[in-house]
């Protein structure tokens, strides 16, 4: 298959690789010369449908790494605006001979869609509340770099389970890994039937912390909320909210990762964010070398 729309598609032996490729060009992007010139040949169209900002650079960042011509298109500033459809949008830019697109989309299975209408590779950047499989990549990535591995490693993702395609990806790409996933959240943030994905459900933080290995604090998505699924964001953050005495009281060191965008103060205060446990950065780090190797693996499929 010439796309990546989400960890379900993904085999064991897919993240093994995409992990390796990576390893490869972690190296490579810590050289002076941070570029290789695989991607000379290929054409990617970055294109946001909704808001980012680490996603959007590290795809562009990755992509110029690989010596890919890149064009970035803004759904904010298109002709969508004039109420062209997304398949027309698309097909006009493929018609400037590119060859991959990479989406993010408000809308859950927006990248599906359009990987059955038009002829290109397409890698889902996050679509809409479903999955965003690069995210949970790197963040696989940087759990195997920062503990050893990731089987058999106990990860809780904390917050906003139900509006979050991080958590859906973090929960298939760690499962497949073999590592044993808890959610812990307000119950009006958790899907119904959560635990049918092999996951368990923890209502109480200090317990999901005293259990596990890492914590993934999830922002709660107020973009993707009617009305709101919780009393205040004070009461989220009494229950839900990480802090220093919280993660000092705990009889152990544990990891702990964040996405981003951070509310600081809301799911996690800024003396735990900037702390030692913390590797929010090195995730961002670790994005442009993952993406660089979901884009390179995709592209030599195109190239056969
Ligand atoms: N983690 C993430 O997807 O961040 P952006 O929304 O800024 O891309």
């Amino acid at each position: 298959v010439n796309h990546l729309l989400g960890i379900k598609y993904l085999k064991k032996e897919d993240i093994k690789l995409i992990f390796k490729t990576a390893d490869h060009f972690k190296e490579v992007i810590n050289r002076p010369i941070k570029k290789v010139p695989s991607l000379r040949d290929i054409t990617i169209a970055n294109l946001f449908f909704e808001n980012s900002t680490r996603t959007r650079l590290s795809f562009e960042l990755a992509e110029k790494r690989l010596s890919a011509d890149v064009i970035n298109f803004s759904a904010a500033s298109s002709s969508v605006k004039k109420g062209e459809t997304l398949i027309d949008t698309v097909n006009n830019i493929l018609s400037m001979k590119v060859d991959m697109v990479v989406m993010r989309h408000p809308n859950p299975g927006a990248g599906i869609f359009l990987s059955k209408h038009v002829k290109a590779s397409i890698i889902n950047a996050g679509d809409g509340a479903h999955e965003h499989p690069t995210q949970a990549l790197l963040d696989s990535y940087s759990i195997k770099e920062r503990l050893g591995g990731v089987k058999g490693k106990k990860v809780v993702i904390v917050g906003d389970i139900l509006h979050s395609r991080v958590a859906l990806s973090n929960i298939f790409a760690l499962k497949l890994q073999g590592a044993e996933v808890k959610v812990c959240g307000p119950k009006t943030l958790i899907p119904k039937h959560i635990e049918s994905l092999g996951v368990k459900v923890e209502t109480d933080l200090r317990k999901a912390l005293e259990w596990c290995d890492v914590a993934n604090m999830l922002r709660v998505q107020n973009e993707r909320m009617e009305i709101s699924y919780f009393p205040s964001t004070r009461e989220y953050t009494q229950q839900f909210g990480l802090n220093k005495k919280m993660l000092d009281s705990l009889n152990k060191e544990i990891v702990i990762m964040h996405p981003g965008p951070i509310n600081r103060g809301v799911e996690i205060t800024s003396d735990v964010a900037d702390s030692e446990n913390a590797i929010i950065l090195d995730q961002v780090q670790n994005g442009v070398a993952v993406r660089m190797a979901v884009i390179y693996l995709l592209a030599s499929k195109i190239k056969q």
